[in-house]
């Protein structure tokens, strides 16, 4: 049993890693995979990026569900330029499920050599009422040597305020490149905040002030997704460039869902959108609510728009669906056999064996030879390695 636990153990260890490599979200991508994008005589794309409905380019076309979910395209940029036509955010650069991204905007405040403040700016993004809200992959980071910053907001009626302070007074109080001590600060947003203002107070007073910045000269303050920013400890310090690098890499993270009912509300009241087949309506997990429409498992498409979502063809896409056996597509699912005369597992390259069950066999035999050759080490040994 020992043995059977310990190999359970080593085998679920290599998922257990990914698992933590995975992207924090639960993002699908399922709509700007879907072919039925956009309504009829309705643009699809922007540039590259692609507007599944229920968003829409243009202002009132009815080709958004609604008047929060129109986009603007502007096309005397290069690459054009997506902004909600309500505007509150910098341009929105990715749309998937349940999640967009939009373009940062960096709070900086720098200092001349001689260590005087040279001044800075402050940051506002989003509105009250917005029906976007911030997602909680996104991270309050502030970089700098002395200051603070503080990012305030309101949410469920209440004012809300979160601050981070950075402290280095030598370029040896800068430890390794962990966002966790000096010289970098990151903190939680609150939750579900739809709009939040920033405030970076420098420190001009400090006696160190003037060394200090030959090696820091500016301190910075962001919103922005955890994922997409390391800290880079003295680099990142010294870097006068930070700021549009960080504007370039790190995007801020909506989530976003239809209206601020349940399912079951949006259901009994007129305009309820999941109406189309093989797809669901499912709770926004958002403390402001709202709903979407989901394909069910097995199925793709747009469950906005008719006809809604379609049968996935297993077969068609082995990397997803391994089957090294006969694939057979099913309607929402599909079958994978062994051919005839094998059997086995015919999931994995060589799982299916000729005649009888070889391949248990061989699982058999080598959970009993584990079991010997386990119960032969000490105790001990056995007990450290299931605690790992
Ligand atoms: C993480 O999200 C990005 C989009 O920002 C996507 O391209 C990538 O495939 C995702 N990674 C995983 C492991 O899901
Ligand atoms: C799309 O546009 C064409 C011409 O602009 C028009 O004839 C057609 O009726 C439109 N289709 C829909 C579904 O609006
Ligand atoms: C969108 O259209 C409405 C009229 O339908 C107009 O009042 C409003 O100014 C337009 N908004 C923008 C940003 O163009
Ligand atoms: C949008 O749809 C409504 C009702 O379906 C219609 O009255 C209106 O004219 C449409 N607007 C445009 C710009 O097509
Ligand atoms: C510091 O430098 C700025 C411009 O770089 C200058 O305007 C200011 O007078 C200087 N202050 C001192 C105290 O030297
Ligand atoms: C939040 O603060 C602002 C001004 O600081 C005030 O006008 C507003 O009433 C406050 N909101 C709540 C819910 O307390
Ligand atoms: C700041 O500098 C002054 C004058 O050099 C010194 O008297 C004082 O102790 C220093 N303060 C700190 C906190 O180091
Ligand atoms: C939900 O949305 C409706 C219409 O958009 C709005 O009137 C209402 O105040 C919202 N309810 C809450 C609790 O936010
Ligand atoms: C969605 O939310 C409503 C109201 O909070 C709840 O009654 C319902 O069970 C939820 N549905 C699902 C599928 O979680
Ligand atoms: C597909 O079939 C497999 C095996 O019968 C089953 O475990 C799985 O739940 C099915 N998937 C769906 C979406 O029905």
């Amino acid at each position: 049993m020992k043995t059977l636990f310990l190999m359970w153990v080593l085998l679920q260890m290599p998922t257990l890693f990914t698992a933590s490599h995975t992207n924090s979200t639960s993002e699908t991508y399922t709509l700007i995979n879907a072919k039925n994008l956009a309504k009829p005589n309705c643009s699809s794309h922007c540039g590259d990026v692609i507007v599944p409905y229920p968003f829409g380019i243009g202002n009132n076309t009815n080709c958004s569900i609604s008047h929060e979910f129109d986009i603007y395209c502007d096309n005397s940029f290069s690459p054009p330029k997506l902004s909600f036509v309500e505007d509150h955010y910098n341009s929105i650069t990715r749309i998937y499920d349940s999640t967009l991204r939009t373009s940062n905007n960096v709070a900086t405040g720098c200092y001349s050599s001689n260590g005087t403040y040279l001044g800075g700016f402050s940051i506002s993004m989003g509105s009250k009422d917005s029906p976007y809200t911030l997602s909680d992959v996104n991270k309050f980071t502030v970089i700098g040597c002395d200051g603070s910053a503080w990012l305030s907001s309101e949410t469920n009626s209440r004012n809300v305020s979160i601050g981070c302070m950075v402290f280095c007074s030598t370029p040896e109080d800068v430890v390794g490149d962990q966002c966790s001590g000096n010289g970098c600060c990151q903190s939680s947003l609150p939750k579900d905040i739809n709009y939040y203002e920033t405030e970076l107070n420098p420190h001009t007073d400090s006696n160190n002030t003037r060394y200090m910045r030959s090696f820091n000269p500016c301190t910075y303050a962001f919103v922005g997704e955890e994922n997409a920013y390391k800290f880079n400890g003295l680099t990142s310090l010294n870097d006068i460039h930070l700021a549009e690098k960080i504007e370039a890499s790190v995007p801020i993270v909506l989530e976003w869902a239809i209206g601020n009912l349940s399912c079951i509300e949006a259901k009994a009241v007129d305009g309820f959108v999941c109406q189309y087949s093989n797809s669901k309506c499912v709770n926004s997990t958002r403390e402001s609510g709202g709903y979407r429409c989901i394909c069910d498992e097995g199925y793709e498409g747009n469950p906005y728009l008719s006809p809604g979502c379609k049968d996935i063809n297993e077969c068609h896409y082995p990397e997803k669906f391994p089957c090294f056996g006969t694939c057979v597509n099913t309607e929402g699912n599909y079958t994978c056999k062994c051919k005839g005369g094998y059997s086995g597992d015919p999931k994995i390259r060589d799982g299916c064996r000729r005649g009888h069950n070889t391949f248990l066999l061989a699982v058999w035999l080598a959970i009993e030879y584990l079991e010997l050759t386990m119960s032969s080490t000490k105790e001990s040994t056995s007990c450290q390695n299931s605690d790992n």
